[in-house]
């Protein structure tokens, strides 16, 4: 069977999960976020493509109202496994259709989603985003930054995200993350643009 080569399908996730081909999964929650949750107050948090959705319990023990979604049956099937009770908190759907109900989350978090997607999809992603969140909220997120090798992923560089980001949000907070996979060492950055 040969594999799905457009990453804005499903079907291209769905090969991988069933496969257990996820190079890009973490089994844990990033340092980066922990430190996040343990300096915020809880509110609400979407967690757009969450895949096997470790984060979803982080978030969940400190008190935060999480939604996480994905439009990958086999990974949403692997998450609320995981999960158990907790899988209630996992949609299945598109996030770029799924009809969140009434604006407004606090933050959105993501890890390798934007890099999943092609950029001519990027300007979606920012204005779906810029939807979802009430002013003076956040997109925490830990975005890949560097070359483009054999996409994807599709990693940022300072001038895209700007020109992505910069009229919609400020760049509010940059760290460097320390417990990366080899795959993404020295690459990924935890930031926080906050919602003009
Ligand atoms: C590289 S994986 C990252 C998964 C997870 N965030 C992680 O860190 O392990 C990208 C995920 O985005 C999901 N995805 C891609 N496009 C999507 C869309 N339009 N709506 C919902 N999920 C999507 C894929 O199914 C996949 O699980």
């Amino acid at each position: 069977m040969s594999e799905s080569t457009d990453s804005t399908r499903p079907e291209f996730w769905n090969e991988r999960y069933e496969r257990g081909r996820t190079p890009w999964d973490l089994h844990r929650v990033p340092a980066a976020l922990m430190a996040f949750i343990g300096r915020s107050s809880a509110g609400s948090v979407l967690i757009p493509g969450c895949g096997t959705g470790y984060e979803i319990e982080a978030f969940a023990q400190a008190g935060w109202e999480v939604t996480a979604i994905d439009f990958s049956p086999p990974a949403v099937e692997q998450a609320r496994t995981r999960l158990g009770a907790l899988g209630r908190h996992v949609i299945l759907g598109d996030f770029f259709n799924y009809d969140f109900g009434s604006c407004c989350f606090d933050v959105v978090y993501e890890r390798t989603f934007l890099c999943a997607l092609p950029p001519n999809t990027w300007t979606d992603y920012t204005a779906r985003i810029a939807r979802l969140l009430r002013p003076s909220s956040l997109l925490a997120d830990i975005f890949l930054y560097g070359e483009e090798d054999e996409p994807p992923p599709y990693p940022l560089v300072e001038s895209s995200a700007t020109a992505l980001l910069g009229s919609l949000f400020t760049l509010a907070r940059t760290d460097p993350v320390n417990d990366s996979l080899p795959l993404f060492v020295g690459r990924e950055r935890w930031q926080e643009w906050r919602r003009i």
